[in-house]
């Protein structure tokens, strides 16, 4: 696998090759309804199903959570997948290669083949854990033993030992692929040791389950306590987190994921039967890391030890996460009692202890304007402009949305001022911006446009038959035109072969959304009524913006204004239409 652009004529193959139906029945398990393959929605909790699958358009749409996309979106979504891997996915279900176009030299022996430093971890974790059943690795064990690790979560979180030797690793495995992962330190001089000597190894692997580096722990009290692979081609701590992997495995969407700061967190949480932590890697946690779990779930609970690093650790987490607050996003911020870690407080508390905290962790909102007001008197007018000019900024990198416009709200509340008004924020404008207005369902005339694209969308065929209305559609001056003409442009350029091909056409366009939805929506079609119907309310639109447009002109010359020569030849042409 080499890095590279992937052919465009190779993704639109792809997905002409594959059947979304057999790919999604592997995953969720559907039932065939006349046309339609349906399944519960596997995007949200419902107890009916209302997730389609359709074999002749190649594209998946939930009616419940409004879900929707070809094969390649619902492996991204399904799979948790960026872009790139899900076309390197869906290849290898249909059994094919991903091509790649060539980079020029230099860039290409940037993106060097990573393949090799994939299969040399995974091959060293396979050795780790082998030393930790030999007799050198007893040491390991029973230091597992007296931190109350079983068995049972060792083999889970694949635990292993590096056993206490300058060279165990060069002497088995390539020595470029080791030096490359950080598992090789080289000096000056050329030569090579094992970074990781007589420690309990913790792997730690991506969303695709590929060892991509190592944390070492040392087994008494010596420094320092934990080592962890460098950064490498494959490994980035502002990236990864630890225990990922092993939660999905575990459940693909949670309900909410615990971040907690360590590794050994996670294994006691997971003995207790707590599944859904995860931490970072000695490292503060990032916004790639917060958009991550977003991915996975809607909540996050970061835990944080209860002294001042801790403290500090929360605040600077809760300015990360504010760019990243979409709607139906959650945080709360959890603060353990000095010097515990959730290691040692569910060892001591047990399970519902340890419930009990997260129920009672605080949710970001109240966190946040409680941290600005702590150090402030808020019933003088300083104290108060403090107020605001702190947490302002703060809330300005929210993304637009409810939540933000809550939280600006609530700043209005707590400051007492009616300043915020017009500087708060624009959420009000991209409520009603052109996109929306076009296929907003209040309007019949936009209704008929967004039917005219949905059939268009769904039966890319169509286009075909626009000829004898082109020169009418260029001529209308309605919302939604744009878009239209767009899509006859690229359908008769491209010639997509099903709706799937044709959206994926859209991906990185700003339609994306809009295309997803026209595909997804129900048009309750007799068996082959689509040109019918197509033809029909194209007549009906063209009429329909023909009258208004007249009705423009005539208002135009009852005021007495001058028409221009193009506009008077249209009213004369209206005239007979
Ligand atoms: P802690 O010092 O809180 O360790 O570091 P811990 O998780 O409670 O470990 P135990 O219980 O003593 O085994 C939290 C995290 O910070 C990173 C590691 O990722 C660790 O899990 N860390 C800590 C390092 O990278 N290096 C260190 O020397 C210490
Ligand atoms: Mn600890």
């Amino acid at each position: 696998m080499t890095s590279g652009r992937i052919p465009r004529q190779f993704i639109d193959d792809l997905l002409v090759r594959v059947d979304i139906v057999d790919l999604i029945d592997s995953h969720v398990p559907l039932k065939k309804t006349g046309s339609n393959f349906v399944a519960r929605c596997p995007f949200h909790t419902e107890k009916s199903p209302s997730f389609n699958v359709n074999r002749n358009r190649q594209t998946f749409h939930c009616f419940g959570c409004g879900a929707s996309g070809n094969a390649i979106s619902f492996l991204m979504d399904f799979s948790h997948l960026d872009f790139v891997e899900a076309v390197e996915d869906l290849a290898a279900y249909v059994g094919v290669e991903v091509p790649r176009e060539a980079f020029n030299k230099s860039e290409y022996a940037l993106k060097q083949d990573v393949s090799s430093l994939y299969d040399v971890l995974e091959a060293v974790a396979n050795f780790y854990a082998e030393q930790l059943r030999n007799t050198e690795g007893k040491v390991a064990i029973d230091y597992l033993k007296r931190r109350g690790v079983s068995g049972e979560i060792a083999r889970d979180f694949s635990l292993g030992y590096a056993p206490d030797n300058w060279g165990a690793l060069a002497a088995q495995f390539d020595q470029k692929a080791l030096v490359d992962t950080g598992m090789l330190v080289q000096k000056e001089d050329g030569k090579v040791y094992d970074r990781f000597r007589n420690r309990l190894m913790f792997p730690i692997r991506d969303k695709r389950k590929r060892v991509i580096g190592f944390g070492g722990r040392v087994l008494g009290d010596s420094l320092p306590k934990y080592l962890n692979s460098p950064e490498t081609a494959i490994f980035s701590k502002g990236k990864e987190l630890y225990g990922v992997c092993e939660l999905l495995a575990n459940n693909n969407k949670p309900a909410q994921i615990l971040v907690v700061e360590g590794y050994m967190d996670v294994i006691a949480l997971a003995q207790y039967g707590v599944m859904n932590a995860v931490a970072a890697l000695g490292t503060a946690t990032s916004k790639t890391h917060i958009d991550l779990l977003f991915r996975f779930s809607g909540e996050l609970v970061f835990c944080f030890d209860g002294d001042q690093a801790g403290r500090q650790a929360a605040w600077k987490a809760t300015e990360t996460a504010l760019p990243s607050m979409k709607d139906g996003r959650q945080i709360k911020i959890m603060l353990l009692p000095q010097g515990q870690d959730p290691d040692s407080l569910i060892r001591s508390e047990g399970l519902a202890g340890f419930n009990e905290r997260i129920s009672q962790a605080q949710v970001l909102s109240d966190y946040f304007f409680e941290q600005i007001a702590s150090h402030l008197n808020l019933t003088s007018l300083e104290g108060r402009s403090q107020f605001l000019v702190t947490a302002k900024p703060q809330l300005e990198k929210m993304p637009l949305g409810f939540f933000r416009d809550m939280m600006f709200s609530r700043l209005r509340e707590l400051s007492g001022t009616h300043l915020l008004d017009i500087a708060e924020n624009p959420t009000k404008l991209m409520r009603t911006s052109i996109a929306k207005q076009v296929l907003s369902a209040k309007n019949p005339r936009s209704n008929l446009m967004r039917r005219i694209m949905a059939l268009l969308f769904q039966y890319p065929y169509l286009a075909k038959h626009i000829d004898g209305f082109a020169e009418d559609i260029d001529a209308m001056q309605i919302a939604g035109v744009d878009l239209l003409q767009d899509a006859l442009r690229l359908i008769a350029l491209k010639k997509p072969e099903n709706s799937a091909v044709l959206l994926e056409l859209y991906r990185d366009s700003p339609h994306y959304k809009t295309v997803n939805a026209l595909i997804g929506m129900m048009l309750n079609l007799p068996e082959g009524g689509e040109l019918g119907e197509f033809c029909g309310a194209l007549e009906q639109l063209i009429r329909q913006a023909k009258t208004s447009r007249m009705d423009v002109l005539i208002e135009k010359v009852g005021r007495g204004e001058k028409l221009t020569a193009a506009e008077m030849q249209e009213y004369k042409m209206g005239g007979k239409a």
